[in-house]
């Protein structure tokens, strides 16, 4: 299976974190790692493994026009995210973003975990007390709480994982 590329958009580390943690899984010396700003369009490789930080729900412009942008290869997708962990919310994170690569390529499925979110998000919450209802403040920090140490030891360990899944889909041991 010819070349391999590790492409991602992360704003404070998390997606980054990820990223090496995959690269460094990858069992090939034919594979690059990229950080999503300093592509410039030109990469010659089959293997996509494509990250990005859950903005709003989807993914950043970069990343939209990088899927858009590519056809006949065989793309993983990664994502950290703060708000979740459960089964359902990935799902729905997953279709925001599929929507946006082209059908004529071969997807091996995506990996999402948990990361930490800036402090002003805490902030946010916490200033919007007497606004919202109690329960749902207090849901949103717990959440923001549960979010400071990932991703952890387990998240990479999970993207190990993830990286003998896709291997196993391409046929390679
Ligand atoms: C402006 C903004 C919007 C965000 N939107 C979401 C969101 O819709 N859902 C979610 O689960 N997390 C959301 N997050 C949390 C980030 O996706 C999470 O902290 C991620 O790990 C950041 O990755 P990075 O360190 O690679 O930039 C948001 C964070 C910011 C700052």
């Amino acid at each position: 299976m010819g070349r391999f590329v590790v492409i991602y958009a992360s704003e404070t580390g998390n997606t980054k974190t990820v990223a090496e943690e995959i690269f460094d899984a990858i069992r090939s010396d034919a594979k690059e790692i990229v950080d999503v700003r300093r592509f410039d369009g030109r990469l010659d490789a089959d293997v996509w493994f494509v990250g990005y930080w859950v903005n709003h729900s989807t993914c950043s412009i970069e990343i939209m026009d990088l899927l858009t942008s590519l056809h006949g290869k065989h793309v993983a997708l990664f994502a950290t995210c703060g708000l979740d962990d459960s089964a359902h919310y990935y799902s729905r994170l997953e279709k925001n973003v599929l929507a946006f690569l082209p059908a004529d390529n071969n997807y091996l499925g995506a990996y999402f975990c948990r990361g930490k979110m800036p402090e002003e998000i805490r902030t946010r919450y916490e200033e919007a007390r007497g606004v919202c209802e109690k329960e749902v403040i207090d849901r949103m920090v717990a959440s923001y709480d549960e979010a400071l140490t990932h991703p952890d030891r387990q998240d990479l360990l999970h993207a190990n994982l993830f990286v003998d899944e896709v291997f196993k889909k391409l046929g390679i041991r």
